[in-house]
């Protein structure tokens, strides 16, 4: 009789579960991120212990996670970061939370993968200053690091084993949400008002731009897609990706941000002149869709974008 019982229990469960996968949403313009990363997990081990080591720095001031904080969303705060030579990054420091799956690193976009991206971190005076060969003799002088290296690449510490270590660990940055299981069909998982701001996201067309698996970057746009922005300089950090291509269409052109744990990195834009989400959002309505919208509109819509803010920030911690 239990057996029986239970047998149908089973089938029951089997079919609800089944249900439940029918119902994830399809067809829609932002995808979930993976539930389960793939990675050494010896590799990500010492990744996280690069990514907190003070001594890529010269002065031994700065780590990555001065100015990428996993506990503030994988940024410092700050409209602009302070390097080690004392003087303002060029641009916002952008979060390192799912930035693999950007299709391209920087708000330029001027580097196609991480490993790229940290030949220039190392050596740029904003932020660490240095160069590899003096960086890896300096890690080297750690033995236990050293070994470390050893038991894990099975050879003396080397630039490319660092980036590897650091580019797996920053894979592993990934920051599932409520809305990630909303787009997998979970009840509840997202209020009915969250819901509302995002169907107003997609039918205003802001998922024109901020879509795929990390709500934007994926693509290039112009900042003043649809009105001139004022107060953008001609030169310099505003220009964004001309800087790179030297091309007239590239002017006040970035990679288009991508918006999860967006409620987390205030202040915002490529410089971080832009202090809270709603200021962004009204900003966003105005020049990149040269549209009005009512505040409740505007409010909606921010309260879906609190639903990006991952889970749990940082990894092995409960949410
Ligand atoms: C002094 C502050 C500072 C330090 C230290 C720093 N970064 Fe950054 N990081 C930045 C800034 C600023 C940018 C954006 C640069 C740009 O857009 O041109 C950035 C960009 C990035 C990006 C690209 C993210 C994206 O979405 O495009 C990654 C990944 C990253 N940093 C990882 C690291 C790692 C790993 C380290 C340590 C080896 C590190 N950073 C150290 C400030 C810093
Ligand atoms: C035509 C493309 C486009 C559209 C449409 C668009 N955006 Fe953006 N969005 C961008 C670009 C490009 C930036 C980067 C601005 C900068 O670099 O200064 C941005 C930045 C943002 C930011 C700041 C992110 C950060 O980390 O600094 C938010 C928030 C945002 N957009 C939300 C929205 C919302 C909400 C809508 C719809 C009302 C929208 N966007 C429509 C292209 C677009």
């Amino acid at each position: 009789m239990l057996s029986t019982l239970r047998r149908s229990f089973a089938a029951l469960a089997c079919c609800w579960a089944g249900a439940a996968a029918a119902q994830a949403l399809v067809n829609e313009p932002i995808r979930p991120l993976p539930v389960k990363t793939v990675g050494d997990p010896a590799r990500i081990a010492l990744g996280a212990r690069l990514f907190t080591d003070p001594r890529f720095s010269r002065d031994n001031t700065h780590s990555c996670a001065s100015c990428h904080q996993l506990r503030r969303g994988g940024t410092d705060g700050k409209a602009l970061s302070i390097g080690p030579d004392g003087k303002p990054a060029r641009f916002n420091t952008p979060t390192v939370y799912n930035s693999s799956f950007n299709f391209r690193q920087t708000w330029t976009g001027a580097y196609t993968g991480v490993e790229q991206l940290l030949d220039h971190v190392i050596a740029k005076p904003a932020v660490f200053a240095d160069n590899w060969d003096v960086v890896a003799a300096r890690l080297t002088r750690d033995e236990r690091l050293a070994a470390q290296f050893k038991d894990v690449y099975g050879d003396a510490l080397r630039p490319a084993y660092v980036r590897d270590a650091l580019d797996q660990y920053l894979r592993s940055l990934v920051t599932p949400s409520r809305f990630d299981r909303y787009l997998r069909g979970e009840a509840g998982a997202i209020t009915a008002e969250e819901e509302r701001g995002y169907l107003r996201f997609k039918s205003f067309g802001c998922a024109a731009c901020h879509q795929g698996i990390n709500v934007g970057g994926n693509l290039f746009q112009k900042l003043g897609a649809m009105r001139e922005m004022p107060g953008l300089e001609a030169s310099g950090a505003d220009l964004g990706r001309y800087q790179i291509t030297k091309r007239n269409i590239d002017r006040y052109v970035f990679r288009v941000p991508g918006l999860r744990n967006v409620a987390l990195t205030a202040p915002y834009f490529h410089d971080g002149s832009v202090e809270t989400l709603e200021q962004a959002v009204e900003l966003m309505f105005r020049y990149q869709l040269g549209r009005t919208a009512s505040q409740q509109d505007k409010e909606l819509i921010v309260r879906f974008l609190h639903t990006l803010s991952g889970d749990k920030l940082v990894p092995g911690t409960p949410p």
